[in-house]
């Protein structure tokens, strides 16, 4: 009798264990581990989320206004071999790296800012692919390349602070900060800003096209220019790896701006490979305290020397001391 109860606990305990097992394999396997339940803009309610303006030389066009609809509609596959070779029709290009239709009105004027140091290689292929896939959304865009030309360990976002800086000065409304890494994938991800400050590389293939929680916001973000300033942009201190865009993500939300996304289709992208860049072992200690720096350490407090500023064909090229 004895015997046969421990023998059944056995088996009980042996079954636990084993499912335990085979859940933790599914859990470690299985993509549904992300952030599962997103919130994002279906494809029918991106279109009015998008924030229309632009530069004062692109209003005093006058053309008809360009069409955005079958862009947003049709969200066609871009990451393709022939827009990723060459610059297509490099002659179409302004110096500093600005476009502008001209057989259209653009509606949306967006400074594309890209933090930078020594990654040769992505910036070529970035610089080809972005010129080919963003003059298909008929947009106004410019590319700022902003690179760190000092020593100190790298910092992303006083990167962005100071490319902001400069994007405002040029009238900008919209900015959108990007890790020089990403590429989009699809051509509905329209490089514009929406009413809310939106997450735009949700869908990132080295996560498997999922989001590893719902608070990530770095890669790729767009945010108009007041927003950034409202939010005194990013926190200054963040130096090595990590830490920052979550910084910045508690910023958004405590000034309560909330986030968007687009629908995960629209919001594909790849990664180039690239080795691990060294943990900011402060990070985490940063972060906790952080709230407590939002109105202090920001755009109101950053310091920092440019050393050049020249416009090459394809981007405009910052060197700055930090
Ligand atoms: N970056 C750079 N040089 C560096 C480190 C970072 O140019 O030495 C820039 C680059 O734009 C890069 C971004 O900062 O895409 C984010 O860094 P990283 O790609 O290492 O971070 P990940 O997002 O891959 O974890
Ligand atoms: C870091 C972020 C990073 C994210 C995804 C987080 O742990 O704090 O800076 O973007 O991981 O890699
Ligand atoms: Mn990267």
């Amino acid at each position: 009798m004895f015997l046969k109860i421990n023998q059944r606990n056995y088996h009980v305990t042996d079954l636990i264990v084993r499912i335990a097992c085979v859940a933790l394999v599914i859990y470690w396997v299985m993509p549904w581990r992300f952030a599962s339940h997103y919130e994002y803009l279906q494809r029918n309610e991106i279109q009015r989320e998008l924030v229309e303006q632009v530069t004062s030389n692109i209003s005093m066009q006058r053309m008809p206004a360009c069409e955005y609809s079958d862009i947003l509609a049709d969200n066609v596959i871009t990451y393709l071999s022939q827009y990723r070779e060459h610059v297509l029709r490099g002659e179409e290009i302004l110096p500093g790296g600005e476009y502008f239709p001209e057989d259209c009105s653009a509606r949306f004027s967006t400074a594309i800012i890209v933090p930078y140091r020594k990654r040769e290689e992505q910036l070529h292929a970035f610089l080809v692919y972005m010129h080919n896939y963003l003059r298909q959304q008929r947009i106004h865009y410019r590319i700022f390349l902003v690179e760190q030309y000092d020593q100190k360990p790298f910092n992303r976002a006083k990167l962005f602070n100071i490319g902001s800086v400069i994007a405002a000065e040029l009238e900008f409304p919209c900015l959108i900060l990007h890790d020089v890494d990403l590429l989009p994938m699809n051509l509905g991800q329209l490089y514009a800003c929406t009413q809310k400050p939106r997450h735009m590389s949700s869908a990132l293939d080295i996560f498997r096209f999922t989001l590893p929680y719902g608070g990530l916001f770095g890669g790729v973000v767009a945010i108009q220019t007041h927003q950034y300033r409202f939010i005194n942009g990013m926190s200054n201190l963040y130096e090595g790896w990590g830490g920052e865009d979550d910084d910045f993500y508690a910023r958004v939300c405590s000034h309560k701006l909330g986030i968007c996304r687009f629908d995960p289709s629209y919001s594909t992208y790849t990664m180039m490979p690239h080795k691990q860049e060294k943990k900011n072992e402060n990070r985490i200690k940063l972060l906790r305290s952080g709230y407590k720096r939002f109105e202090i350490d920001g755009l109101n407090s950053l310091v920092y020397t440019e050393k050049e500023r020249r416009l090459h064909s394809l981007f405009t090229h910052i060197l700055v001391e930090t």
